[in-house]
């Protein structure tokens, strides 16, 4: 959570490119922001509560000029959202911006005598004085001081006030990557806010000190030697950031979708079955598996839930699914043979990549599916799989969780391949049915003014529940927590089988229940379960296969979807719930892309 920038440059324009780089940054996080911009006269610094747009506001008329600086947006973890508690902190000649969390705070401040000293309530400031008390004039030696101090996650950008035009940074797990021009330097805690300045970039290895200045970037170890760094690329066009016309990137997101899919498989396939050569993954890997263990947090869980049922069906491997923050509290004692596959949109959440380590640290083989290259998680596992949906910008995740499902499925045709579960020509209808998947979620956008209109009838709903069976559950799950998160209704789903060993006493007079029916071995089964809710007053919604519309009850409001085999449902059935969620949200009047206390990236524990 949290964004931090930093910029140097030749030409008095720090204010507008960190103002510019901020918007990019604020999916991070959006509760305050703030700025240090320096000139030959010094370092102003500007901070508050709220967004970006609302202190642009406030200062842009202000004449600020200056040619370097930092930047933060901030997502709240120790102390309220206020002014004070904004970053940048500043102490004697430090000020710097921090994403991520200092354990040891507390211990910090009694230890460097700090409790009269500070002005705000964040682990931060802490750290800003005990960096101002090693610094000598000599920057990298007081970093490397300063961080053999501290426990927990970080990313600092730092000013000295002695050192004009000069950025430091320095990080653990929480990300930093920089890029240099012909007239600056600029580092961020992610890509999008380099991509409109080149599209080389680095990344700043962790515990590695970055000094920056407009003409150079230069890269220490914390014994003070350079490190040579090898420049990265990258492949999506700045474009791509913007919102094209409409009026969320999530609404965007989801047009793309088809597309993101489309773009994850298409290289991958080769003569009707899934190929992994190009990502160096060989058969040998499905080979030698005892098992699969998958970690994940949030909508990449739910996609790990969907690719459990197929690993165990498809593929015959035994399978689990894991919450990424529940798993290394569990101690889980893994076979040697597991391959443990982390699924992660931003290849950053700090859950996901501890699940990581913990599993390295037993030498457990280890596979990702990520949609950001470059980012730490790209770097830490044996088998990096990136997903091609560009960059996804709004908080809830859509065109990311498709493509990783398009993913997960190519894993699962090559592993039943390889292990002889199913037969090449098994596995050739199985690949074809995926490469149908785009066609289906183009058609269930042909009828989104359909889910626009049902989703009108939720707006004054306080609570709802989502039910269904086998697949149909799972894709549930994941239209549950879209609809919470941007929606703010209290949303539940239940498998539907499970209604009446206790949720169906929720049920009353008009309770909004919305259902997926879409696998053909469980229709009467639904049904059954669709009849007991509604004897007991439910208002219900179904999203049903065209195939199987014909057993439902006339009196129930229908929103068709596309017809494909059972297995390959999930993709036309996310996509509607997507829809279904958006509407609500727009048609509430909220911000859809800002969810409340939400950020799009999750580097706290
Ligand atoms: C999705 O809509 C959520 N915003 C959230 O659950 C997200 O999927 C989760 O935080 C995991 O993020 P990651 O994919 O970047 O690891």
């Amino acid at each position: 959570m949290c964004g931090i920038i930093g910029y140097a440059g030749t030409a008095d324009n720090a204010f507008s490119v960190l103002l510019d780089s901020l918007e990019f940054l604020e999916y991070r996080g959006y509760d305050s922001v703030g700025m240090a911009i320096g000139n030959r006269e010094g370092l102003a610094v500007y901070k508050d509560k709220g967004r970006v747009n609302e202190l642009r506001k406030k200062i842009e008329n202000a004449g600020i000029k200056g040619n370097y600086g930092i930047g933060h947006t901030r997502w709240a973890t120790h102390g309220g959202v206020n002014k004070a508690n904004a970053h940048p902190h500043q102490a004697g000649k430090v000020t710097l911006v921090h994403n991520g969390i200092i354990e040891n705070y507390q211990e910090l401040i009694e230890r460097y005598d700090l409790r009269k000293k500070l002005r705000s309530e964040t682990d931060t400031e802490v750290v800003a004085h005990v960096l101002d008390h090693y610094y000598d004039g000599d920057a990298l030696k007081a970093i490397g001081k300063m961080v053999k101090e501290l426990k927990g996650t970080f990313s600092f950008a730092i000013i000295f006030a002695d050192q004009p035009n000069a950025i430091y940074a320095i990080r653990t797990v929480s990300p930093i990557v920089m890029t240099k021009t012909a007239d600056c330097s600029i580092l961020a805690s992610d890509l999008m806010s380099l991509s409109s300045f080149s599209n080389d970039y680095y990344v700043l290895p962790e515990l590695s000190i970055l000094k920056m200045t407009s003409s150079e970037i230069r890269v220490y170890d914390l014994s003070l030697n350079e490190i040579e760094l090898q420049a990265k690329h990258i492949d999506w066009q700045v474009e791509a950031l913007g919102k094209a016309g409409y009026p969320f990137y999530m609404e965007k997101e989801m047009m793309e979708e088809p597309k993101a899919v489309e773009d994850t498989i298409k290289e991958r396939i080769r003569n009707g079955l899934p190929d992994f050569e190009s990502d160096a993954l060989s058969d040998e890997v499905f080979e030698k598996l005892h098992s699969i263990m998958i970690v994940a947090c949030g909508t990449a869980r739910h996609a790990g839930l969907v690719a459990k049922q197929l690993f165990e069906r498809v593929a015959g491997i035994h399978t689990e699914v894991e919450y990424a923050s529940e798993f290394i509290y569990n101690e889980p004692n893994l076979h040697q043979d597991t391959l443990l596959i982390a699924i992660s949109q931003s290849g950053e959440t700090i859950d996901t990549l501890e699940a990581i380590r913990y599993a390295k640290k037993q030498n457990i083989r280890t596979l990702a599916i990520i949609n950001v290259k470059g980012s730490t998680m790209s770097q830490l596992v044996d088998y990096p799989l990136f997903t091609n949906a560009g960059p996804e910008i709004a908080v809830a995740s859509t065109k990311a969780y498709t493509s990783q499902l398009s993913l997960l499925y190519l894993l699962v045709g090559r592993a039943a391949y390889v292990r002889g579960t199913r037969t090449k020509e098994e596995v050739e209808s199985f690949i074809s049915n995926l490469q149908r998947a785009p066609g289906l979620m183009n058609q269930v956008l042909e009828c989104k003014d359909q889910i626009h209109q049902i989703a009108k009838e939720a707006i004054d709903d306080k609570s709802l529940f989502m039910i269904g069976r086998g697949l149909d559950y799972l894709s549930l799950m994941e239209g549950s927590l879209k609809l919470k998160e941007i929606s703010y209704i209290h949303s539940e789903s239940y498998a539907s089988g499970e209604l009446k060993h206790g949720p169906i006493s929720l049920i009353e007079e008009g309770t909004p229940v919305v259902a997926a029916i879409t696998q053909d071995h469980l229709v009467s089964k639904s049904l059954s379960n669709l009849k007991e809710v509604k004897a007991r007053g439910a208002r219900v919604y179904a999203f049903v296969k065209e195939s199987l519309i014909g057993n439902l009850d006339k009196d129930i409001r229908i929103i068709e979807l596309p017809n494909a085999d059972s297995d390959f449902m999930v993709f036309p059935t996310a996509l509607a719930l997507q829809l279904y969620a958006y509407y609500v949200s727009m048609e509430k009047g909220y911000d859809v892309d800002k969810p409340r206390n939400l950020a799009k990236v999750v580097t706290v524990e």
